[in-house]
């Protein structure tokens, strides 16, 4: 059986690799698991802050009746808080900026969590103040990073 003999060598080899590792007491994984960014800043803004804050706006601009409209409204504002968190993963190559970027990245975090805990408590008015603090957290990155956006907590309201 020609097959058997040339496979009893590999197979030995296979057992020497599998043991070599533990008799020399190395550790066997060498890449530890990590964050890694796959998407670009724009989208995380096109695909969750933006349509997450609207949907917050459209839930704000009469108190909300429903139970689940609360529960909806909370579940948004801890998408915003987790697209904080997302930012920080990817601030700008350059050096310099980064502390800023992460400084930003908090204040939305922090900002959206208030807003989740108002909506959590059903406190209308709270929730509204708290997400005009998010328009300002989105703001001010925008206004240091140079982007041309602005965001609107109440677009159809009188100022
Ligand atoms: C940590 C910084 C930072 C925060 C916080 C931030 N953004 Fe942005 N945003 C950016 C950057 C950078 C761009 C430009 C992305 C690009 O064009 O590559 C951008 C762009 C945008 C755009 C334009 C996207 C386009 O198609 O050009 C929108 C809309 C937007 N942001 C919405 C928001 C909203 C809503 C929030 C808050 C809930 C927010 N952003 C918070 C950094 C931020």
């Amino acid at each position: 059986m020609p097959r058997v003999r040339l496979l009893a060598p590999l197979m030995l080899l296979g057992t020497a690799c599998l043991v070599a590792p533990i008799a020399q007491s190395v550790p066997v994984a060498t890449k530890a698991p990590k964050l890694e960014p796959v998407a670009d800043a724009k989208l995380l803004m096109n695909g969750l802050a933006e349509p997450n804050f609207k949907g917050v706006g459209k839930l704000l601009k009469d108190r909300p009746k429903e139970s689940e409209a609360w529960e909806f409204m909370r579940g948004r504002a801890l998408l915003i808080a987790e697209t904080g968190n997302l930012l920080m993963i990817r601030p700008p190559k350059a050096r310099e900026p980064q502390d800023s970027w992460m400084t930003h990245g908090t204040e939305l975090r922090e900002a959206a969590v208030t807003l989740a805990r108002a909506a959590g408590d059903k406190d209308y008015l709270k929730s509204r103040a708290a997400f005009a603090g998010v328009a300002n957290a989105c703001n001010r990155c925008h206004r240091t990073f140079n982007v041309a956006s602005r965001v609107e907590p109440f677009p159809d309201e009188e100022k």
